[in-house]
This record gives C-alpha cells, sequence and structure tokens, in this order.
C-alpha cells in the first residue's frame, strides 16, 4: 500500500467496500486506545510476539488487579524476548502504590520444548511434532534482561526462572499471584502451569491464556483442567485466539 498515492488508495477502498469489504486504516481502527497504552506499546513492540489487542488485555489486567487490590505477583510462562513483561512492568510503574509486585519470569530460555500428540495447528489440523518446533522461539536470560532494562522498575522486581516449567514449577512458585499469564503453547507445559499455579491465583486475579485458538493443545488443557474441577468459567475473548478470565470469588474476601 505505501507506494500507493493518497488517491490511490482512497479509489481502492472504495473498490474494495463496493466487494463487501470494510478498510479501517490502522491508526482509526486503535484510536479508542488510550494514549497511555499506545505509548507502552510502543515501547514493546519489537520485544512481543502477541498482538495489540493481547497487549491491551494484559494492561487493563495490570490496572484491574491494582486498582482493585487484587493481592498477589505477576507471572508469565514463556516470555520470548521478555516483552509482554516488560508491558506489565510499565503498566505497574504508572499506577502502582504498595505493596510492590514481583514479575516472574518462566521460560526455558532455549525455545520451545518437544510438542506432544495433543499439539496441532487449530486452523490447519497441521501435526506441531512435523514441523520439528524443539527450539523455535528462543531467546536468551541476557536478551531478555536486555529488554527489562527499558523498565522503571527496580530489576530486582523480575524473578527467572530457567528451565521447562514441567520441572521447574515444582520446585519454585509464587505464594499468590494477580495475574497469570500462560503462553508456551502446548499441551503439557500449559496442564503443568494450570496445576501448579492457578490454585495460587487469588479469587478475582485474571488467568490469560495466550493460544486458546491457535493451538489445540492449550486449548485441550484449559478445557480439560476446568472440566475436572467441575467449573465452566467465562473465557473472554481477546482476539482470535487471547482468552481472559477473572477468577470466581471475591478478592476483598
Ligand atoms: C510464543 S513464545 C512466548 C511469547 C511471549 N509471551 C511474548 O510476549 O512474545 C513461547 C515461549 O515459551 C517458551 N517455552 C516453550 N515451552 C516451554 C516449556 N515447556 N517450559 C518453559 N518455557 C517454554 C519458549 O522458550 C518461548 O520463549
Amino acid at each position: 500500500m505505501s507506494d500507493l498515492s493518497r488517491s490511490e488508495q482512497e479509489a481502492l477502498a472504495r473498490r474494495l467496500e463496493d466487494a463487501g469489504w470494510g478498510v479501517v486504516p490502522p491508526e482509526q481502527h486503535q484510536a479508542a486506545w488510550d494514549p497511555s497504552f499506545q505509548n507502552f506499546w510502543d515501547q514493546v513492540r519489537d520485544t512481543t510476539l502477541i498482538s495489540p489487542e493481547r497487549g491491551w488485555a494484559l494492561a487493563e489486567a495490570v490496572r484491574y488487579v491494582i486498582r482493585n487490590n487484587v493481592p498477589g505477583d505477576v507471572a508469565e510462562c514463556g516470555v520470548w524476548r521478555g516483552g509482554a513483561c516488560l508491558l506489565a512492568s510499565l503498566v505497574m510503574a504508572e499506577e502502582e502504590t504498595e505493596p510492590e509486585r514481583t514479575i516472574w519470569l518462566y521460560d526455558t530460555f532455549t525455545g520451545m520444548t518437544a510438542p506432544g500428540s495433543e499439539d496441532r495447528i487449530a486452523s490447519s489440523g497441521q501435526d506441531l511434532a512435523d514441523r520439528n518446533p524443539e527450539g523455535w522461539w528462543a531467546a536468551g536470560v541476557e536478551e531478555v534482561r536486555r529488554t527489562l532494562e527499558r523498565s522503571p522498575l527496580d530489576q530486582r522486581r523480575f524473578r527467572f526462572v530457567p528451565g521447562p516449567v514441567e520441572r521447574t514449577l515444582a520446585e519454585t512458585r509464587p505464594e499468590r499471584l494477580a495475574i497469570l499469564r500462560l503462553d508456551t503453547d502446548w499441551y503439557e507445559s500449559t496442564m503443568a502451569e494450570l496445576e501448579q499455579l492457578y490454585p495460587v491465583l487469588s479469587p478475582g486475579g485474571v488467568l490469560i491464556i495466550d493460544d486458546y485458538g491457535h493451538f489445540t493443545g492449550a486449548r485441550t488443557a484449559v478445557d480439560r483442567y476446568f472440566a475436572r474441577r467441575n467449573e465452566s468459567p467465562l473465557l473472554h475473548r481477546s482476539d482470535y485466539t487471547g482468552r481472559v478470565l477473572v477468577k470466581p470469588g471475591n478478592a476483598s474476601r
């Protein structure tokens, strides 16, 4: 589009509209976002794979738990270059009063572990084992630390837990969480995260699932975990793949 003149772009948009396709320029599409979020997003977008809509959902979740005094830390499982954690920290720095919350970063820091039989691409059904994705999205601890140096928060508030979550979560867990963000994509890791961390999420805390729509493994783990608990929570959709759940219960009781 960029090599078209403005009038050519407008003519093209009109033709598409006549054919039933509305064209919304990005700046108009994003106009409802507050300037503070746009500013944060501009600072993190080169260090995260998440969409702006999923970034928005995370930023709103951080605002919500702080404004409503939902107790606990923030954890992300699957951080890649750390951009989502940086985003959470920018919102925390803007909003926060006492107590200070820790941001927990769970990752192998060497990329994806091997997928299992449950793990497919939801839209195509393609078996991920056929794509040999082990080691995809590798970003080391030093690279993530460089991302987090952009944060105004004291660096000691970031807690790195390196290794596969199937092992590390059994040993190193926060006492209480206000936000739990799951982004390791596969069934086994997502199930381990739910089993180990959902019980420490405060009532009124927010669970965010990045890959419910994109990967079958993440979706199956979430559905099976809540079925086992005999719970049918509302999974609110942030975009085609992101889901947001507020844990039932009253945080102040
Ligand atoms: C899609 S990326 C995460 C994207 C990130 N949240 C962002 O904001 O861009 C998936 C991450 O999960 C990590 N990962 C995959 N399987 C894991 C496992 N079993 N244990 C720990 N980390 C894992 C990978 O190393 C990778 O950094």
